[in-house]
C-alpha cells in the first residue's frame, strides 16, 4: 500500500510540544516502573534474538522460564546452529507455535554461513535473514546494538495510536508504513532503547487492548485517546471505551473459533505424539490419525496428509512414503 492512500499526513497533526511531553512522561514512568526482564539485562544479540522470537506469540510470564532453559540448552548461536532439530523442538514445545523453533535454528544457521556467526547490526542486514521481519529487525538493532531505530509490534501500534492519534476507529487505522513513520517521528533522540521497551511495558500493563487503565496511566494528560474520551464525558465505562473494546474484539474475532478445532491444535498433537515415540521411530498416517483425533475416519486422510505435508514443509517433521517422524 502506498502512503498516498492515507487520509492525511500524520506529521502535520502532531505538535512538537505534545511529542516532547509524551516522551518525558513515558521515559520518567519507565525509569521508575520498568519490569525486570532478563533480556533487558543483556546485550548479547543471540539472547535477544531468542527472546524476541519467543515473545512474538507468547506472553512474557510464559516465556520467562523457557528463555533461561533454551539458553542453557543452546548457550550460543553456534550451539543452536549445529544442534539436532528434534532437540531444539523438544526444548521449545511447551511454548507452542513450534515452527518458530525451526525458523530460529534456520536463522542461526544462516548467520553462521553468511555472517561468520555474527548477527547483523543493521535493519537491512537483519532483514536479509529469512524469517526476520521489520519488527524483529528493529528490536534486535535497538535492544542488542542500541541503534536509534523505531520498531512497531501490535502493542506498540496500539499505544502510539492512542497517545498520538486517538481512540482507534476503523477509519483512523494506519497502514504499516504510516505507523512506522509515526513511530520514527516520535522516537526520543538517544533514548530509543528505553522508549521502545517502555512502550511495550505500557501495552502490557496499562494501555491494554480491551481494558486500558487510564486512571493509572502516566500519559493521561498528553494522550489523545484519553482527551477524546473525557471530552465526551464517556469515561471510564462509557461508549468510547466500549467502542475501543469493539475494535479490539473485531481484530481478534478469528480467535473465537474453538481452539481444539483448529489445524494449529492438530499440528501440536502430531508433534507431541511423535515426541512420545522412541527416538528416530516413525509412524504411518493410518496409525497416526486415530491417535490425534478420536473420531478419525478414512475421509480424514486427505486432511491429515495436508497437515503432515505442511509440518514437513515447515521442517517440523520428516514425511516420506506415508511415514512420519521427527526430523
Ligand atoms: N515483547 C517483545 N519484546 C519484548 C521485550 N523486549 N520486553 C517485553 N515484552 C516484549
Ligand atoms: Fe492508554 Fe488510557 Fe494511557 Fe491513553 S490514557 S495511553 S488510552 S491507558
Amino acid at each position: 500500500m502506498s502512503m498516498d492512500s492515507q487520509p492525511s499526513p500524520i506529521s502535520s497533526q502532531l505538535a512538537p510540544d505534545h511529542i516532547t511531553r509524551a516522551q518525558s512522561d513515558l521515559l520518567r514512568w519507565y525509569a521508575a516502573e520498568q519490569r525486570d526482564l532478563p533480556w533487558r539485562r543483556t546485550s548479547d544479540p543471540y539472547a535477544i534474538l531468542v527472546s524476541e522470537i519467543m515473545l512474538q506469540q507468547t506472553q512474557v510470564d510464559r516465556v520467562l522460564p523457557k528463555y533461561q532453559q533454551f539458553l542453557s540448552a543452546f548457550p550460543t548461536l553456534a550451539d543452536l546452529a549445529v544442534a539436532p532439530t528434534a532437540d531444539v523442538i523438544n526444548v521449545w514445545v511447551p511454548l507452542g507455535y513450534n515452527m518458530r523453533a525451526v525458523r530460529l535454528q534456520a536463522i542461526a544457521q544462516q548467520v553462521m554461513a553468511q555472517y561468520d556467526g555474527r548477527i547483523p547490526d543493521t535493519i537491512e542486514g537483519l532483514l536479509s535473514l529469512k524469517g526476520i521481519g521489520r519488527y524483529t529487525a528493529g528490536a534486535i538493532a535497538c535492544f542488542a546494538y542500541h541503534k536509534q531505530v523505531a520498531t512497531v509490534d501490535t502493542n506498540i501500534r496500539r499505544v502510539l495510536h492512542r497517545i498520538f492519534i486517538g481512540v482507534e476507529q476503523p477509519e483512523t487505522a494506519l497502514n504499516d508504513a504510516a505507523m512506522l513513520a509515526l513511530a520514527e517521528q516520535v522516537l526520543p533522540p538517544g533514548e530509543a532503547y528505553n522508549w521502545n521497551q517502555a512502550l511495550m511495558d505500557m501495552g502490557a500493563t496499562i494501555c491494554t487492548s480491551n481494558n486500558p487503565r487510564c486512571m493509572a496511566c502516566p500519559l493521561q494528560e498528553p494522550c489523545k485517546a484519553y482527551q477524546e474520551m473525557s471530552q465526551h464525558s464517556l469515561f471510564p465505562s462509557g461508549v468510547v471505551l466500549r467502542q475501543m473494546r469493539k475494535v479490539a474484539e473485531k481484530k481478534t474475532s478469528y480467535q473465537s473459533q474453538p481452539f481444539t478445532s483448529t489445524n494449529r491444535y492438530f499440528r501440536g498433537r502430531i508433534v507431541d505424539l511423535l515426541r512420545s515415540l522412541p527416538a528416530g521411530e516413525c509412524i504411518t498416517l493410518t496409525l497416526l490419525g486415530p491417535k490425534i483425533k478420536p473420531e478419525y475416519s478414512d475421509a480424514d486422510q486427505p486432511w491429515l496428509q495436508r497437515l503432515v505435508s505442511g509440518l514437513a514443509k515447515d521442517g517440523l517433521v520428516d514425511y516420506t512414503e506415508d511415514r512420519v517422524r521427527l526430523p
